[in-house]
């Protein structure tokens, strides 16, 4: 959430940070601004209240050659989106960008009596108090920094700059993720990697309660104690390619048609389709400890936890003597749950920053159990903080709406459970034919996508004016089911809920009307006669039901999308597509942003 650039080197620093923040768009994008010194020691800054390209225009009008500066977008929290609460905020000589939360900002900004503030920011009050210890610079910047953050409560990540000291940034972190970019003869800041792409590989992931001094040919990391780090310099392995579009209108379709190749990678070098088992070596843990988990929590927000739901419905499937409990992140930090013996935690974050989750997963480390990530972003905070993990390889996701992690995340989870159900000796006859359909997966996902995309296009136009819309599914398909209609709603702005078939005629069936739709998941199996069943008492109220299905269906619904696939067990990830597009052609119909939906940002890094 939010997004932070910097640069001190040689080059121009408004074309670094202006390019930088574009691709950190998705992160926040109701106003943005940037500021840059000379090295005549004059400030120029600039703002403007929606996105970048609205910025991009005023600062073509403002051209300067100076080479620092820092830039931020935003996401808003405290005081509307507008230029005056767009940062960098300025107090006295310095500017500050910062992401995430200051809690204590009110009794803080009361002890702030000689500043003038000009916006209703949390982030303006951090930026008088920087400056209320470094008093026009009698002391070091980064000394005031420290000094300042040491009072606060909640969660940043900063960069300040002065116009006193036009050759350094401070920046520093807890919480909210900052990467610096060692280059040579220039130093990059930025809140994710992907703004760093293209101008250099070598990147140094800041962890939280340090601070670093950051010039054009030096970096130096301490912590906020003054204790010196020895900062690990690391790789970025994402190339330019894998953020920019790539010839598609828009970044949700282009990630959606990835799947084929995106799960690929996850699966690279994990399966063993001839014995019909997998080897997972992120965990790290022994077949003996593996052998004494009993119990499995699943925490994520959003779509991990669509993901953590419905991978628990497979593994409980075929590992005996096990249950699960997947768990919303925002809900489960606060709850005083009993997490019994032989637990094991899964934290699943596309982003790896999501702030809910990560909290989770210190208090599950703090009581003693293990920890292991299903991870995308490799280097993130999460990916970093627990145990074990298992990288869901699937590439940058640039979208609000998350696709292509969905399927990876399940399919991993799900191969986390085969290896534990190995472990316990399961036999492999039960758990081959997973392996089988895992590895026939990607081409399957292929197939579907190719087969069901114009039709889905067809189907959305006509049902782009409906405000309202019922998700129904059964089992593996529930969960299907309500992350279809999450999709719908973040990007449509439908009014889409999900419920499990079966819940119907205990209150939802009463919504039934013209103004609703219903897309009813209907796949080949245990339960499809009830299903059936469940359809019927639909149409039978008037239902507008669009079915999909990847079996026989002859009932007189308006719509139905037939999956012609071999895949059984993970017909449901096959169906999680058609709702992946057709969400997306809805949203299209209707005109609307599709990668950067009102009010959202892609990694939420504020609780
Ligand atoms: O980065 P994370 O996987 O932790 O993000 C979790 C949710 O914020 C995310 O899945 C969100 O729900 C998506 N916008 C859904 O498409």
């Amino acid at each position: 959430m939010c997004g932070i650039v910097g640069y001190v080197g040689n080059k121009n620093a408004q074309d670094f940070l202006i390019s930088g923040l574009k691709r950190l768009e998705y992160r926040g994008y109701d106003s943005a601004g940037i500021v840059t010194i000379s090295g005549d020691n004059k400030a120029a800054l600039i703002r403007a209240e929606g996105k970048i390209a609205n910025l991009e225009d005023k600062v073509a009008k403002n051209k300067r050659d100076d080479k620092i500066g820092i830039g931020h977008t935003r996401w808003a929290t405290h005081g509307e989106p507008s230029e005056k609460n767009a940062h960098p905020h300025k107090a006295g000589e310095i500017y500050l960008v910062h992401n995430g939360i200051i809690e204590n900002y009110k009794e803080l900004k009361k002890t702030l009596k000689e500043h003038k503030f000009a916006s209703e920011t949390d982030s303006e009050v951090l930026a008088a108090l920087v400056e209320s210890f470094y008093k026009g610079g009698k002391y070091p910047l980064a000394d005031a920094v420290v000094q300042a953050l040491k009072l606060v409560k909640g969660t940043y990540g900063v960069a300040v700059i002065s116009e006193k000291n036009p050759d350094e940034v401070v920046v520093a972190r807890s919480g909210s993720p900052l990467v610096i970019g060692v280059g040579n003869g220039e130093t990059l800041i930025a809140s994710d990697a992907s703004a760093l792409v293209g101008h250099t590989k070598r990147a140094i992931y800041l962890n939280d309660g340090e601070v670093a001094v950051i010039k054009k040919d030096s970096i130096e990391v301490k912590t906020l104690n003054a204790e010196p780090v020895s900062a690990k310099v690391e790789e970025i392995e994402t190339n330019l390619a894998a953020i920019q579009k790539g010839g598609y209108e828009h970044f949700l379709l282009k990630e959606i048609m990835e799947q084929p190749e995106s799960l690929k990678e996850t699966l690279r070098g994990r399966l063993n389709v001839a014995e019909g088992s997998v080897r997972l070596g992120g965990p790290g843990l022994s077949e003996g400890e593996l052998r004494k988990i009993k119990h499995l929590i699943i925490v994520g927000c959003g779509t991990a936890y669509h993901a953590g739901l419905l991978a628990g419905y497979y593994i409980e499937q075929f590992t005996p003597e096990i249950t699960i409990e997947t768990v919303i992140a925002s809900e489960y930090r606060y709850r005083q749950a009993y997490i019994p013996e032989g637990s094991v935690a899964l934290i699943v974050s596309q982003s790896g920053e999501t702030a809910d989750t990560l909290a989770c997963l210190r208090e599950i480390k703090r009581q003693g159990v293990k920890t292991i990530g299903i991870v995308n972003a490799i280097g993130s905070t999460i990916a970093r903080e627990v145990d074990g993990g298992t990288y869901v390889h699937v590439g940058p996701e640039i979208s609000v709406a998350s696709t292509k992690a969905f399927t990876s995340q399940v399919i991993a989870m799900v191969m986390f459970g085969l290896t534990i159900a190995q472990a316990k000796g399961v036999k492999s006859t039960i758990l081959k034919p997973y392996v089988e359909e895992i590895a026939e997966l990607p081409e399957e996902i292929r197939r579907t996508l190719e087969d069901t995309n114009e039709k889905i296009a067809e189907i959305a136009k006509k049902y782009k004016d409906y405000e309202h819309a019922i998700y129904l599914g059964r089992d593996t398909a529930y969960p299907t089911s309500m992350e279809g209609a999450l999709k719908l709603k973040e990007i449509s702005y439908v009014d889409a809920n999900a419920y499990a078939f079966g819940e119907l005629k205990h209150g939802p069936l009463a919504l039934v009307d013209d103004r609703f739709f219903e897309l009813a998941l209907v796949p080949e199996g245990a339960l499809y006669e009830k299903t059936i069943s469940n359809i019927q008492e639909v149409l039978a109220r008037g239902g507008h039901i669009i079915a999909i299905t990847n079996t026989d269906f002859d009932l007189p619904v308006e719509n139905v999308v037939r999956i012609e696939s071999q895949i059984k067990i993970f017909a449901p990830i096959l169906m999680n597509l058609v709702l992946q597009l057709f969400a997306y052609y809805t949203t299209v119909a209707k005109g609307y942003n599709v990668d950067q939906p009102r009010n959202l940002a892609k990694s939420v890094t504020v609780e």
